[in-house]
Protein backbone atom coordinates (compact mmCIF):
# COMPACT_ATOMS: atom_id res chain seq x y z
CA UNK A 1 0.00 0.00 0.00
CA UNK A 2 2.60 2.65 1.25
CA UNK A 3 4.18 1.29 -1.96
CA UNK A 4 1.62 2.16 -4.65
CA UNK A 5 1.41 5.70 -2.66
CA UNK A 6 4.80 6.08 -3.33
CA UNK A 7 4.07 5.45 -6.88
CA UNK A 8 1.73 7.73 -7.05
CA UNK A 9 3.06 10.10 -5.46
CA UNK A 10 5.83 9.88 -7.88
CA UNK A 11 3.57 9.88 -10.99
CA UNK A 12 1.58 13.48 -9.67
CA UNK A 13 5.58 14.43 -9.16
CA UNK A 14 6.07 13.78 -12.71
CA UNK A 15 3.13 14.76 -13.95
CA UNK A 16 3.29 18.47 -12.18
CA UNK A 17 7.03 18.69 -13.56
CA UNK A 18 6.32 18.03 -17.12
CA UNK A 19 3.19 20.33 -16.80
CA UNK A 20 5.39 22.98 -15.12
CA UNK A 21 8.12 22.22 -17.92
CA UNK A 22 4.94 22.28 -20.50
CA UNK A 23 4.41 25.67 -19.59
CA UNK A 24 7.34 27.24 -19.64
CA UNK A 25 7.75 25.55 -23.01
CA UNK A 26 4.91 26.96 -23.74
CA UNK A 27 6.03 29.85 -22.77
CA UNK A 28 9.26 29.93 -24.24
CA UNK A 29 6.96 29.37 -27.50
CA UNK A 30 5.02 32.24 -26.62
CA UNK A 31 8.44 34.33 -26.54
CA UNK A 32 9.61 32.98 -29.67
CA UNK A 33 6.43 33.22 -31.40
CA UNK A 34 6.64 37.06 -30.18
CA UNK A 35 9.70 37.57 -31.33
CA UNK A 36 8.91 36.03 -34.82
CA UNK A 37 6.26 38.55 -34.92
CA UNK A 38 7.86 41.39 -34.66
CA UNK A 39 10.88 40.28 -37.03
CA UNK A 40 8.08 39.71 -39.34
CA UNK A 41 6.18 42.87 -38.69
CA UNK A 42 9.87 44.71 -39.07
CA UNK A 43 10.43 42.86 -42.46
CA UNK A 44 7.01 43.52 -43.91
CA UNK A 45 6.60 47.33 -42.43
CA UNK A 46 7.81 49.32 -45.41
CA UNK A 47 10.46 51.23 -44.22
CA UNK A 48 9.69 54.98 -42.88
CA UNK A 49 11.65 56.32 -45.42
CA UNK A 50 9.59 54.90 -48.42
CA UNK A 51 6.38 56.27 -46.71
CA UNK A 52 7.17 59.89 -47.15
CA UNK A 53 9.67 59.69 -49.93
CA UNK A 54 13.00 60.55 -48.00
CA UNK A 55 14.65 57.90 -49.99
CA UNK A 56 14.29 59.82 -53.53
CA UNK A 57 15.66 62.56 -54.28
CA UNK A 58 15.26 64.77 -57.22
CA UNK A 59 17.94 67.46 -57.52
CA UNK A 60 18.19 69.85 -60.24
CA UNK A 61 20.01 72.69 -61.61
CA UNK A 62 17.47 75.68 -63.71
CA UNK A 63 18.74 78.49 -64.89
CA UNK A 64 16.67 81.45 -62.81
CA UNK A 65 17.25 80.63 -59.23
CA UNK A 66 21.24 81.19 -60.42
CA UNK A 67 21.02 84.11 -62.59
CA UNK A 68 20.80 87.77 -61.18
CA UNK A 69 17.40 89.51 -60.04
CA UNK A 70 15.77 85.91 -61.67
CA UNK A 71 12.85 86.32 -58.81
CA UNK A 72 12.55 89.53 -60.69
CA UNK A 73 9.84 87.98 -63.87
CA UNK A 74 9.93 91.65 -65.47
CA UNK A 75 13.25 92.01 -65.08
CA UNK A 76 13.76 88.58 -66.54
CA UNK A 77 11.60 89.56 -69.51
CA UNK A 78 13.35 92.94 -70.15
CA UNK A 79 16.44 90.57 -69.94
CA UNK A 80 18.69 90.54 -73.11
CA UNK A 81 18.63 87.65 -76.01
CA UNK A 82 15.51 86.37 -76.53
CA UNK A 83 13.97 87.74 -73.19
CA UNK A 84 14.53 91.17 -74.86
CA UNK A 85 11.95 90.25 -77.47
CA UNK A 86 9.48 89.30 -74.72
CA UNK A 87 7.69 92.39 -73.58
CA UNK A 88 8.04 95.34 -70.99
CA UNK A 89 6.09 92.94 -68.26
CA UNK A 90 6.03 89.47 -67.49
CA UNK A 91 2.30 89.83 -67.94
CA UNK A 92 2.30 91.60 -71.45
CA UNK A 93 4.77 88.93 -72.28
CA UNK A 94 4.15 86.55 -75.36
CA UNK A 95 3.65 83.21 -73.45
CA UNK A 96 4.65 80.57 -75.91
CA UNK A 97 8.26 83.08 -76.53
CA UNK A 98 8.52 82.67 -72.72
CA UNK A 99 7.83 79.19 -72.67
CA UNK A 100 10.85 78.95 -75.34
CA UNK A 101 12.80 80.64 -72.86
CA UNK A 102 13.60 79.33 -69.32
CA UNK A 103 10.12 79.58 -68.25
CA UNK A 104 7.73 77.43 -67.68
CA UNK A 105 4.37 78.80 -67.24
CA UNK A 106 1.29 76.00 -65.96
CA UNK A 107 -1.51 75.77 -63.72
CA UNK A 108 1.02 75.22 -60.99
CA UNK A 109 3.02 78.99 -61.42
CA UNK A 110 5.83 80.03 -63.59
CA UNK A 111 9.32 77.87 -62.64
CA UNK A 112 12.20 76.92 -64.31
CA UNK A 113 12.04 74.40 -67.59
CA UNK A 114 13.99 71.92 -65.56
CA UNK A 115 12.36 73.05 -62.48
CA UNK A 116 9.20 72.37 -63.55
CA UNK A 117 10.11 68.68 -64.63
CA UNK A 118 11.83 68.17 -61.16
CA UNK A 119 8.54 69.20 -59.41
CA UNK A 120 6.19 66.39 -61.06
CA UNK A 121 8.83 64.10 -60.31
CA UNK A 122 8.64 64.86 -56.96
CA UNK A 123 5.26 65.03 -57.05
CA UNK A 124 4.66 61.51 -58.43
CA UNK A 125 7.63 59.69 -56.60
CA UNK A 126 7.13 61.75 -53.15
CA UNK A 127 11.01 62.47 -53.46
CA UNK A 128 12.14 65.10 -51.74
CA UNK A 129 13.47 68.26 -54.14
CA UNK A 130 16.79 69.80 -54.01
CA UNK A 131 17.96 72.96 -55.99
CA UNK A 132 21.61 73.12 -57.00
CA UNK A 133 22.22 76.83 -56.68
CA UNK A 134 25.72 79.04 -57.38
CA UNK A 135 27.64 81.26 -55.47
CA UNK A 136 28.15 83.93 -58.02
CA UNK A 137 24.72 84.32 -60.16
CA UNK A 138 25.01 84.42 -63.27
CA UNK A 139 23.82 87.37 -65.90
CA UNK A 140 20.21 88.43 -66.17
CA UNK A 141 21.32 89.12 -70.28
CA UNK A 142 21.25 86.21 -71.87
CA UNK A 143 24.00 86.88 -74.92
CA UNK A 144 25.88 87.60 -71.73
CA UNK A 145 24.75 84.66 -70.06
CA UNK A 146 25.56 82.19 -73.09
CA UNK A 147 28.89 83.87 -73.24
CA UNK A 148 29.83 82.67 -69.75
CA UNK A 149 28.43 79.74 -70.16
CA UNK A 150 30.45 79.07 -72.90
CA UNK A 151 33.83 80.03 -71.01
CA UNK A 152 33.21 78.56 -68.06
CA UNK A 153 33.43 75.11 -69.95
CA UNK A 154 36.05 75.39 -71.54
CA UNK A 155 37.96 76.50 -68.76
CA UNK A 156 36.67 73.48 -66.93
CA UNK A 157 35.08 75.74 -63.90
CA UNK A 158 33.45 74.80 -60.72
CA UNK A 159 31.52 77.09 -59.67
CA UNK A 160 31.04 77.39 -55.36
CA UNK A 161 27.53 76.01 -54.72
CA UNK A 162 25.53 77.62 -51.86
CA UNK A 163 23.21 74.73 -51.54
CA UNK A 164 24.03 71.31 -50.13
CA UNK A 165 22.58 67.93 -49.69
CA UNK A 166 22.12 66.93 -46.22
CA UNK A 167 22.15 63.44 -44.96
CA UNK A 168 23.28 62.14 -48.85
CA UNK A 169 23.31 59.00 -47.64
CA UNK A 170 19.29 58.70 -46.72
CA UNK A 171 18.65 58.93 -50.41
CA UNK A 172 19.29 55.58 -52.92
CA UNK A 173 17.60 56.78 -55.83
CA UNK A 174 18.51 60.37 -57.18
CA UNK A 175 16.87 61.94 -59.98
CA UNK A 176 19.41 64.38 -61.00
CA UNK A 177 17.95 67.08 -63.72
CA UNK A 178 19.54 70.05 -65.51
CA UNK A 179 19.16 72.03 -69.00
CA UNK A 180 21.86 70.84 -71.88
CA UNK A 181 24.13 73.67 -71.70
CA UNK A 182 26.48 73.85 -75.00
CA UNK A 183 25.81 70.01 -75.83
CA UNK A 184 26.72 69.55 -72.21
CA UNK A 185 25.86 69.80 -68.09
CA UNK A 186 26.30 73.81 -66.86
CA UNK A 187 29.44 73.45 -65.08
CA UNK A 188 27.52 73.80 -61.75
CA UNK A 189 26.53 69.63 -62.22
CA UNK A 190 29.96 68.89 -61.94
CA UNK A 191 30.65 70.79 -58.76
CA UNK A 192 27.88 68.52 -57.55
CA UNK A 193 28.95 65.58 -58.76
CA UNK A 194 32.24 66.09 -57.38
CA UNK A 195 30.96 66.79 -54.03
CA UNK A 196 29.24 63.32 -53.20
CA UNK A 197 30.37 60.18 -53.03
CA UNK A 198 27.44 58.65 -54.76
CA UNK A 199 28.79 54.87 -55.01
CA UNK A 200 25.65 52.12 -55.09
CA UNK A 201 22.56 54.83 -55.81
CA UNK A 202 20.64 55.26 -58.67
CA UNK A 203 21.45 58.11 -60.33
CA UNK A 204 18.22 59.26 -63.23
CA UNK A 205 19.27 62.20 -65.42
CA UNK A 206 16.95 64.14 -67.12
CA UNK A 207 17.68 67.59 -69.34
CA UNK A 208 15.79 70.30 -70.95
CA UNK A 209 17.27 71.66 -74.12
CA UNK A 210 16.38 73.72 -77.19
CA UNK A 211 17.60 70.39 -79.28
CA UNK A 212 20.76 68.89 -77.84
CA UNK A 213 19.12 66.79 -75.67
CA UNK A 214 21.32 64.57 -73.01
CA UNK A 215 24.00 64.36 -75.37
CA UNK A 216 26.77 62.98 -73.97
CA UNK A 217 25.76 63.59 -70.15
CA UNK A 218 25.02 60.19 -69.06
CA UNK A 219 28.44 58.83 -69.90
CA UNK A 220 29.95 61.91 -68.28
CA UNK A 221 27.75 61.10 -65.06
CA UNK A 222 28.63 57.50 -65.23
CA UNK A 223 32.62 58.41 -65.38
CA UNK A 224 32.60 60.90 -62.36
CA UNK A 225 30.40 58.24 -60.56
CA UNK A 226 31.88 55.18 -61.49
CA UNK A 227 30.36 53.10 -58.53
CA UNK A 228 26.73 54.37 -59.22
CA UNK A 229 24.05 53.19 -61.50
CA UNK A 230 23.14 55.28 -64.21
CA UNK A 231 20.35 54.91 -66.26
CA UNK A 232 20.95 55.72 -69.51
CA UNK A 233 16.73 55.97 -70.44
CA UNK A 234 17.16 59.33 -69.27
CA UNK A 235 14.48 61.93 -69.81
CA UNK A 236 15.15 64.08 -72.78
CA UNK A 237 12.36 67.43 -72.88
CA UNK A 238 12.05 70.28 -75.61
CA UNK A 239 11.73 73.34 -73.97
CA UNK A 240 9.18 74.95 -75.44
CA UNK A 241 7.10 71.25 -74.87
CA UNK A 242 7.81 71.32 -71.18
CA UNK A 243 4.56 73.19 -70.29
CA UNK A 244 2.35 69.90 -71.61
CA UNK A 245 5.08 67.30 -70.91
CA UNK A 246 3.33 66.40 -67.48
CA UNK A 247 2.26 62.85 -68.25
CA UNK A 248 4.93 61.43 -70.81
CA UNK A 249 7.22 62.96 -66.96
CA UNK A 250 5.45 60.28 -64.94
CA UNK A 251 5.16 57.55 -67.63
CA UNK A 252 8.56 57.95 -67.92
CA UNK A 253 9.00 57.52 -64.00
CA UNK A 254 6.71 54.51 -64.53
CA UNK A 255 8.30 52.92 -67.61
CA UNK A 256 11.66 52.91 -65.32
CA UNK A 257 10.11 50.68 -62.54
CA UNK A 258 12.09 52.02 -59.75
CA UNK A 259 9.68 54.31 -57.57
C1 LIG B 1 24.43 78.98 -71.52
C2 LIG B 1 23.39 78.20 -72.27
C3 LIG B 1 23.80 77.26 -73.20
C4 LIG B 1 22.85 76.49 -73.87
N1 LIG B 1 23.28 75.54 -74.76
C5 LIG B 1 22.38 74.76 -75.40
C6 LIG B 1 22.81 73.74 -76.31
O1 LIG B 1 24.00 73.52 -76.56
N2 LIG B 1 21.84 72.98 -76.91
C7 LIG B 1 20.52 73.16 -76.67
O2 LIG B 1 19.71 72.44 -77.23
N3 LIG B 1 20.08 74.11 -75.80
C8 LIG B 1 20.97 74.92 -75.15
N4 LIG B 1 20.54 75.88 -74.27
C9 LIG B 1 19.09 76.03 -74.00
C10 LIG B 1 18.68 75.38 -72.68
O3 LIG B 1 19.11 74.03 -72.64
C11 LIG B 1 17.14 75.39 -72.52
O4 LIG B 1 16.67 76.72 -72.62
C12 LIG B 1 16.68 74.78 -71.21
O5 LIG B 1 15.33 74.41 -71.33
C13 LIG B 1 16.80 75.74 -70.05
O6 LIG B 1 16.31 75.11 -68.87
P1 LIG B 1 16.12 75.94 -67.52
O7 LIG B 1 15.06 76.94 -67.79
O8 LIG B 1 15.62 74.96 -66.52
O9 LIG B 1 17.40 76.54 -67.14
C14 LIG B 1 21.45 76.68 -73.63
C15 LIG B 1 21.07 77.66 -72.71
C16 LIG B 1 22.02 78.41 -72.05
C17 LIG B 1 21.55 79.45 -71.07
Amino acid sequence: MKKRWCTLCKTVLIICFLTACGDEAETEQTIDKGQQRVEKESEQRPDITDLNGDEVLVAYFTRLPNTESGDNLDAVVQGGGPYGAIGESFESADMDAISSASITVTDEGVKGNVETVAGWIAEYTGGELFSIETLEKYPLDYDTLINQGGEEQQNNVRPQLVTHVENIENYNVIYLGYPNWYHDMPMALYSFLEEYDLSGKTIIPFVTSASSGLANTVSTIAEMQPEADVIEDGLELVMGDVKNSKEEVTNWVDSLGIQ
